[in-house]
């Protein structure tokens, strides 16, 4: 018998418990319970079993991907600012070992310079962003098809 992959930890952090708040130009208005129902629903379509957190503090974040590896099939990370400048963050993404995709609302390519670096370069499967909440479909279709025919490891 083999035990299905299908379990999805959706990270949000810092600054993203507050997403009602931010820009509606550039985060589409909605706050982080109203994204994570639609990403539920998407979850379920696909036949996967999503899980979320989200955190302000970086230590906590970086304590959750420590325990990926027990909880979690696959990930789906949008670390906010730390995206682009916290190489603690990356070093934990890299001790998980577990897929990723790394999704964004807005198009960071197109915004501030300092938007278009990331951390976690290399290390995921694809960079999703621009789409909006679209985006989280997308990147959870990448995962499902990563766990049924990749390695495992990301
Ligand atoms: C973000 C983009 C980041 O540059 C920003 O700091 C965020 C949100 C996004 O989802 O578009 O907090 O990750």
């Amino acid at each position: 018998m083999t035990t299905a992959r299908n379990r999805i930890e959706v990270l949000h952090g810092v600054n993203l418990d507050v997403l009602e708040r931010r820009d509606p130009s550039v985060y589409g208005g909605r706050s982080l319970t109203e994204l994570e129902r639609s990403i539920r629903g998407w979850g379920r379509e696909l036949g996967l079993e999503v899980r979320f957190f989200q955190s302000n503090f970086e230590g906590e974040f970086v304590e959750h991907l420590h325990r990926l590896p027990e909880i979690a099939d696959g990930a789906l990370v949008n670390a906010g600012a730390w995206t682009h400048y916290s190489w603690a963050i990356r070093d934990a993404l890299e001790i998980a070992r577990v897929p990723a995709v790394e999704v964004h609302l807005s198009e960071v390519e197109a915004r501030e310079e300092w938007r278009r670096v990331s951390v976690l370069e290399g290390l995921v499967l694809e960079k999703v962003h621009g789409e909006g909440a679209e985006g989280y479909r997308r990147a959870l279709e990448l995962l499902k098809r990563e766990l049924e025919q990749g390695t495992g490891v990301g």
